[in-house]
This record gives structure tokens, sequence and C-alpha cells, in this order.
């Protein structure tokens, strides 16, 4: 007689596999808090307000395309922080608005010295990012468009790798269960599907701002789904445990 993996109930298990099947649920959940605490941390100052909104979001993937780059990120964007001094942030912008001309750099000059390059130098944190001559500093004088799609690719394809995996493992486990066969079929492809249109439409942003709400959307679906792929095998080997009846 043949023997289907999904013919084998979660509460059958040697308590050996239970134990590993659990440290699985359990390290996916942490490693998801941590990584929507990272989301936070990211774009959270994006728009200059505290809060993760679909500004901070529409902002980060299409951009402030009425301004500069510097413009954005002093003028209400996240790097008004350093700029506490009154005049500051304004002598900077008029000089943006005067075409960023060598000349009226020098007037400009002292206050990326003090306020930026600490951080904005080849050996600070946003090493990626020096602001330390006039030339550095034209090159983010350019209209603001948002995450290039070389990040996006960089950031795309190593989360639909391993979140593939990931997800594949949660489904397996979660047709161990006793859940009803509908409800597998609902449950066990979405989150593929959640992660697919997530960063579809975060790739689609760029040149349909309205995207953000798709993507939004689709990553709250994705969470909920991995939520119940995690909380239903954990609930049914250690909660209700064998009072689960065979389906028939
Ligand atoms: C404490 C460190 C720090 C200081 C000081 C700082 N920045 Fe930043 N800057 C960052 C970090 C981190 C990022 C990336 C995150 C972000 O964009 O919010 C960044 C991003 C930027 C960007 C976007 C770069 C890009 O390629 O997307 C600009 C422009 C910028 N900063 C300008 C400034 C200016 C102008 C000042 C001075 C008034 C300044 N920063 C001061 C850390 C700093």
């Amino acid at each position: 007689m043949t023997k289907d993996i999904t013919d084998i109930r979660l509460t059958e298990l040697s308590p050996l596999l239970k134990f590993v099947f659990t440290l699985f649920l359990v390290m996916i959940g942490v490693s998801y808090m941590v990584s929507m605490f990272n989301l936070y941390l990211t774009y959270h100052l994006t728009d200059g307000d505290p809060g993760l909104t679909i500004e901070d979001l529409r902002r980060s993937f299409y951009g402030n395309r009425n301004q500069t780059l510097l413009a954005s990120k002093i003028d209400g964007g996240s790097m008004e922080q350093y700029l506490p001094s009154p005049g500051a942030k304004e002598a900077i912008l008029s000089w943006i608005q005067d075409g960023t001309p060598k000349t009226g750099f020098k007037e400009v000059e002292h206050i990326f010295e003090n306020r930026c390059v600490r951080c904005h130098n080849p050996n600070g944190l946003m090493w990626k990012r020096p602001l330390t001559t006039f030339e550095l500093v034209k090159e983010v004088t350019v209209v603001d468009r948002g995450e290039p799609v070389s990040l996006w690719a960089r950031v795309a394809h190593t989360h639909l790798m391993s979140l593939a995996v990931v997800f594949f493992g949660l489904s397996i486990i979660f047709s161990l269960c006793g859940a009803g066969q509908k409800m597998k079929t609902f449950l066990m492809p979405l989150p593929f599907l959640a992660l697919f249109v997530d960063f579809g439409s975060r790739a689609l942003i760029k040149y349909i701002p309205a995207f953000v709400y798709v993507m939004a959307g689709a990553g709250a679906l994705m969470g909920l789904s991995m939520a119940v792929l995690i909380v239903a095998p954990l609930y049914e080997m250690w909660i209700r445990g064998n009072k689960v009846k065979p389906e028939s």
C-alpha cells in the first residue's frame, strides 16, 4: 500500500520531529518580526515624520518628483533633523533653485562640512553617498525618482528565493494539519502569490505610484497567511494534541 506524506498527521509524529518542526516555525516567526522591525527602521523617516505610512513607501519607491533628491531629504525628509540651525536649510534650497552654481556652493559648503560629512564621507556610515565635494553634492541634485532598479533587483532576488523555501516548508507542515482540504488549497499557495504580487507591484510603483497600495496590501496578506501557517500547526501539535479528529 502506498502512503502519501499528507496521510500523516502532525500529532502522529515522533517527539523529535515535532520539536524540530516547532523550532522551524518559531524561528520563522521571530525572523519575520525582525524583518518588520527592519522595514520600519529603513522607511519610517522618509517623509520626515515618525511612524511608517503609505507616504513613506510612496516616497521611497516612487520618489518625490517635484523635487531633487537633496531637497526632498532636507525639506520634510529624513535628513532635515541634521539641519537644526535656522537658515541652513533655506540656504541649501535656494542654492538648488539657483541651478546649483559652482560659485554659490562656497556659501553652503560649510553646512555640508559641519552637518553632513561626518556620515557622508568615504569612511562614514553613508560611504556610498559621500558629500565631500561640489561634484559629489551635485549628484544628489537630480530629480528624486525613488528606489533605483538595481536596488529592487538586489532585494527582490534574495527575498523571492529565500522566502520560496520558507513558504515551501510552512506549506508542507501545514499540509499535515487536520484542517480541511478546501482550507489547505486556499492557504498553502497564498503566501507565494502574495510575495509575487508584493515584489511585482514594488517594481511597478516607479511607473504607477498607486501600486504602493497593492504592495502594502500584498505585504499584509503575506504576513497574515504566514501567521496562520505558523500558529495552526503549533496549536495542533502542542495544545489541541490528540483530540484532532481524523479527516473523513
Ligand atoms: C548620522 C548620519 C547622517 C548625517 C549626519 C547625515 N546623513 Fe544623510 N543619510 C544618512 C543615512 C543613513 C541615509 C540613508 C537613509 C535615508 O535616505 O534616509 C542618508 C541619506 C541621504 C541622502 C540620500 C542619498 C541617496 O543616495 O539616496 C541624502 C541626499 C542625504 N542623506 C543628505 C544629507 C545631508 C544634506 C545631510 C546634512 C544636512 C545629511 N545627509 C546628514 C545618514 C546621515
